[in-house]
């Protein structure tokens, strides 16, 4: 029995530090090889990053274009913004996983700017701060795989960019973090005047989707946490609102979650504004037409903008350039059932870049560039061009279309709560919802890295409080 229980113990712990050896120490790898088919990729998010792990490339050439070196695990992004979590915690270099491909991939840290669907090229420029003699390439491709995600919708709001804050990068959760720590230490500044305290100390978030409700309550946590013993004159001062133009928030979640989180954020003393819609934002107030058509003043410290996605401008051009009988959506491209981008050539499309039946979600996004992979790895070798429509057709008839199967959706409201919609019909929330919510997303992380991490967060958060230092 002891000897049982040594011997698994030896075993388990040698492949571990095997385990933690390989991750440190990648092997070597093919070189680049001119006769292979170079596939091109866009991002480093949830859909690239996934077709990447998938993808064999002992039969490709692989380049990879992100303006960002690495991957963000986003449903963590929100505890981002007070502190609960580091953002490091939840990144993952590009290269950790580009360098334990068969083949070298090239990693080209910059944005496409330009796709020329005719002469299969890309248009790549190093938009980042220290920039080289040389800072563009045109990239040939023989396949593309845009899967650049979205960005920030405002539908045109005056004063949006100017002055409210996004949720959506890890720079954006930074700048959300520090802004926050601004607006305390200025309210604590003497001889601030009672009415202007309060405007500065109101947080104001726009958009009752997932992500403003559960910045919300990220904040919530926060000032009952943590601020109310640090900054004990100022918080009681704190208010949180959310502003939602729809008659409810959280849309895509089953009626009684609904419910139940409008009444938990009542209880918490976060203030819904359902049936507001925002007309224009100012640098110290925003103006929000009510149901009643009637405007009003409300005047915050700290804006944060979650209205959805709208298609990046390099889509936009894509959608431009091809037949507009056959792409005909503004929010992103029409692919097919294999993932092609329809009127192009040699191009296909995943997640928030797409406009598709399914919600722009890491959940698709993921599965979507899963799927490609498996199609590419079908093809196998191309080395005779003329064959290359027919290997293709092939492949994707052998994988056959790609299908969606909805696992659930699950958010934080704060407090410790969480609500879950299951597709076997089970909504759920509440405290245990909460280590189901926290146990799924642990489990999801990228790498065994990112999971210590972010429990070594969740820890110190417990035992230390979350830190108030304005970096
Ligand atoms: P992204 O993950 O956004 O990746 C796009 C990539 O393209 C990035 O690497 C970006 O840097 C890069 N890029 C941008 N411009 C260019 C360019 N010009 N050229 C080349 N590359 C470019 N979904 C869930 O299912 N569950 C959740 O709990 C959840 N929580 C979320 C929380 C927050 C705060 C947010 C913002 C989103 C959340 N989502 C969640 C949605 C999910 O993050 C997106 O649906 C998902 O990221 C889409 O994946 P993607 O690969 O299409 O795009
Ligand atoms: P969203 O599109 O889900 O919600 C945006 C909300 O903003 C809508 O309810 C809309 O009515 C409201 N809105 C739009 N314009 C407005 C205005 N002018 N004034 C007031 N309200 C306005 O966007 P979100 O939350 O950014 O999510 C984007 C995608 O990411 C969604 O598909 C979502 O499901 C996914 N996501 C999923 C999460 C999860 O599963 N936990 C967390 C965060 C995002």
């Amino acid at each position: 029995m002891r000897v049982g229980f040594y011997t698994t113990l030896a075993v388990g712990s040698g492949a571990l530090a095997y385990e933690l050896y390989t991750a440190r120490h990648p092997p070597a790898q093919f070189a680049w090889d001119p006769t292979k088919k170079t596939i091109a990729v866009l991002g480093s998010g949830w859909a690239a990053t996934s077709f990447l792990s998938g993808l064999d490339t002992e039969n490709y050439n692989v380049v990879v274009v992100s303006p960002r070196n690495y991957f963000l695990f986003t449903p963590l992004l929100p505890s981002c913004t007070v502190g609960t979590i580091e953002l490091r915690s939840i990144m993952q270099p590009m290269r950790y996983l580009t360098r334990f491909k068969k083949r070298e991939v090239l990693f080209v840290e910059g944005d496409c700017k330009e796709i020329d669907n005719e002469n299969q090229t890309i248009h790549v420029v190093d938009n980042s701060e220290i920039v080289g003699q040389v800072s563009e390439q045109k990239i040939p491709y023989d396949y593309l795989i845009v899967a650049c995600g979205a960005e920030n919708a405002t539908f045109g709001i005056p004063g949006v960019h100017e002055h409210a804050c996004f949720l959506k990068e890890a720079w954006d959760a930074k700048k959300i973090r520090t802004r926050l720590m601004d607006c305390l230490e200025t309210a604590a500044f003497p001889g601030q005047t009672e009415d202007e305290i309060r405007r500065i100390l109101h947080m104001v978030v726009v958009g009752g989707g997932p992500t403003g409700v559960e910045y919300a309550a990220e904040l919530h946590d926060f000032l009952h946490e943590d601020l109310l013993d640090w900054y004990p004159d100022l918080a009681g001062k704190i208010k949180i609102t959310l502003v939602e133009a729809m008659p409810h928030v959280l849309p895509m979640f089953s009626k009684q979650l609904i419910d139940y989180t409008e009444k938990h954020f009542a209880h918490n003393k976060v203030d819904i504004l359902n049936n507001t819609a925002v007309k224009k934002v100012n640098q110290r107030d925003i103006v929000v037409q009510d149901a009643n058509k009637e405007l009003h003043t409300i005047p915050y410290g700290l804006l944060v903008w979650a209205t959805g996605n709208t298609a990046r401008p390099v889509v936009q051009n894509l959608i431009k350039s091809l037949p507009s009988t056959l792409q005909n959506q503004r929010r992103g491209l029409v692919v097919n059932d294999y993932l092609s981008v329809l009127g192009a050539q040699g191009i296909f499309g995943l997640g928030d870049a797409t406009a598709t039946k399914w919600a722009p979600t890491a959940q698709v996004a993921s599965r979507q560039g899963a799927y490609l992979a498996r199609v590419f790895n079908t093809i196998g070798p191309m080395d005779d061009k003329s064959a290359d429509a027919a290997a293709v057709k092939a492949a994707v008839e052998w994988v056959g279309p790609f299908k969606y199967e909805h696992l659930g959706s699950l958010a934080y409201i704060g407090g410790d709560r969480a609500i879950a919609d299951l597709p076997i019909g089970v909504h759920i929330g509440g405290a245990l919802t909460y280590y189901f919510w926290r146990s799924a997303y642990l489990s999801n992380l990228f790498s065994m890295r990112n999971r210590v991490l972010v429990a070594f967060d969740w820890t110190k958060k417990t035992v230390f409080g979350r830190d108030i230092s304005r970096e």
